[in-house]
């Protein structure tokens, strides 16, 4: 309730869900969302589904925990703007929330209330039922021929699997594909929290459950397909010739044929839970 609720946003207007929207797997469908007074955020919204087992949140991994994550957005000027002690305030004037807090906690809302709720709401949303979890446990309707050519791309030639592996598809490492030059690429991403030299442009690796759903891609929105995502690693060079830090998985083209790139994309598809295809 109280993720769909604006009630936690100053002017009451914006809430979780307005940037983390359900029929997108808890993401946004544009490069960046709009916080309250129309202000435009400058990183791209990730889902909010699968993050139960994450290490670290956010893409420079500034929380370790959901709890801690929960409040960001909140006090956050450009997002909710709203002190949390005012969120609380407002919780404990409304006769609804006191009795649902009541009932959970047994006691008034509070700082630590309100991010656990929002913390425990948020591990419900835990996305098992793909194609690629079925062909995984030999069940049936797995994965097409296709896609399990795709797998193999994924986990050999295209090196994916490096990085992105499962359950989730991230192991919750600082990773840099070469989206930073200190020019137009200029989110420097975890080192803005270490301030260590080896960590500029490093983000935390997505996880790709859902990703069909989840477009446009990467920290700053840079791609609306999944096709432009894997032609990008295919030859990041073209796109960003002068990064820094790139990864050394990635400092040589992939050399992906047109049919590899098909089964690729055809693979990212059967990570997409039964509950967003379209019937
Ligand atoms: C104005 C849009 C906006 C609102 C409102 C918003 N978020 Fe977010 N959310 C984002 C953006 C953008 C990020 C990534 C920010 C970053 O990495 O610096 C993010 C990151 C997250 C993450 C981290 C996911 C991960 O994999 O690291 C979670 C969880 C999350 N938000 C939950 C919430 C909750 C709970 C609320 C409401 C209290 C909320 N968000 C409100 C835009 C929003
Ligand atoms: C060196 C580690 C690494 C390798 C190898 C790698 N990725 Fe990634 N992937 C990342 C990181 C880090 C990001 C986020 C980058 C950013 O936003 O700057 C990412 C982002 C993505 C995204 C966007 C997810 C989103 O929600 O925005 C997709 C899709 C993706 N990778 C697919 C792939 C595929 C397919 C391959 C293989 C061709 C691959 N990755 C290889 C680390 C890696």
């Amino acid at each position: 309730m109280l993720f769909f609720d604006p009630i936690l946003s100053e002017d009451s207007s914006i809430s979780c869900a307005s940037c983390h929207k359900p029929e997108f797997a808890f993401a946004d469908n544009v490069p960046f969302s709009k916080g309250v007074h129309g202000q435009l955020g400058n990183r791209n919204t990730p889902s909010a589904m699968n993050v139960s087992s994450r290490d670290a949140l956010f893409w420079d991994g500034r929380a370790a925990t959901l709890e801690e994550q929960a409040l960001g957005p909140i006090t956050n000027p450009i997002e909710m703007n709203l002190p949390v002690a005012v969120a609380v305030k407002r919780l404990n004037r409304s006769r609804k929330y006191r009795n649902l807090f009541y009932s959970v906690y047994k006691t008034t809302p509070s700082s630590k209330t309100l991010a656990s709720a929002l913390a425990a709401f948020e591990r419900t949303l835990e996305t098992g039922n793909t194609p690629n979890d079925r062909w995984l446990n030999d069940e049936p309707n797995g994965m097409t021929t296709q896609q399990e050519h795709g797998r193999e791309v994924f986990r050999t030639k295209g090196k994916c699997f490096e990085c992105h592996f499962t359950p989730d598809f991230t192991g919750d490492e600082f990773r840099s594909i070469g989206l930073f030059n200190g020019k137009e690429f200029n989110d420097s991403g975890r080192y803005k929290i270490t301030h260590n030299l080896a960590d500029i442009g490093k983000v935390k690796v997505p996880g790709l459950r859902n990703v069909a759903v989840t477009a446009p891609y990467m920290h700053n929105g840079q791609f609306k397909t999944l096709r432009e995502v894997i032609d990008y690693y295919d030859q990041p060079h073209l796109l960003v010739p002068d990064a820094i830090n790139r990864d050394s998985l990635l400092l040589q083209p992939l050399g992906l044929t047109e049919q590899e790139k098909q089964d690729l994309e055809a693979f990212l598809h059967a990570l997409t839970d039964d509950r967003f295809v379209k019937k």
